[in-house]
């Protein structure tokens, strides 16, 4: 077992209320233009409305670093009950690993990579995702890092302190930011935005296909 030390830090940035009338609509609308590793430029020309208008709310906070590249994904999904939009699992975004397929490496996460996540659900009481709160030192297996972390903290319980944010919120994390996605409660559509600081640059593609997610955790 390995030791690290996950220190959130979480700001809202703002929040997106949808004043269009049929939110469905406006989610069905955005399933057609999914963006996958987008630059700035290639959403403003090429993304939705929404993504649009989460980026608009966000722009004046994107400070990326000159040797990072601010990237965009978007994704809708159509979620039953007890359906993930993402493998549930505590986890952080985007940590380094030493190849595509080795374990990520927690001890190489960078305080300033950010990452700004959003979402909009066709209903308020949507599936959240739940962002740790508090500083947490924890041990994890190297050959299975979030499966391990994840049933680190599961034992934890409550003394483990979490936030969900409102439907429309977006806040910007730093990459050792403990986050989890929780199962739909209801039917849902949930539109997906994240921004985040790469050391790639973006390819700029179209997103053709997104799933869900069921089983609990496995690690990956
Ligand atoms: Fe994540």
């Amino acid at each position: 077992m390995k030791f690290a030390c996950f220190t959130p830090e979480i700001k809202t940035i703002g929040s997106f209320k949808y004043a269009g009338g049929d939110v469905l609509r406006a989610l069905r609308e955005e399933q057609g233009k999914m963006l996958h590793s987008a630059s700035i430029e290639y959403t403003r020309q090429h993304g939705g409305f929404l993504a649009n208008r989460f980026l608009d709310i966000i722009r004046k906070d994107i400070l990326c670093p000159t040797t990072m590249y601010p990237v965009i994904d978007t994704k809708v999904v159509m979620l039953m009950p007890n359906q993930y939009a993402c493998i549930p699992g505590w986890h952080c975004d985007a940590v380094p690993r030493d190849s595509v397929h080795s374990q990520p490496d927690p001890k190489k996460m960078d305080v300033d990579v950010k990452h700004f996540i959003g979402t909009l659900s066709s209903e308020e009481n949507g599936a959240k995702t739940l962002f740790a709160t508090s500083q947490y030192g924890l041990s994890y297996d190297p050959k299975n890092v979030w499966r391990s972390i994840s049933e680190e903290i599961t034992a934890l319980g409550e003394e483990f302190s979490t936030k969900t944010v409102p439907n429309g919120g977006i806040v910007r994390i730093s990459q050792p930011t403990l986050h989890t996605c929780q199962p739909a409660k209801t039917r849902e559509m949930r539109f997906f935005f994240r921004l985040s600081y790469y050391r790639k640059p973006a390819e700029n593609k179209r997103r053709h296909q997104v799933q869900v997610y069921t089983s609990f955790n496995n690690g990956w």
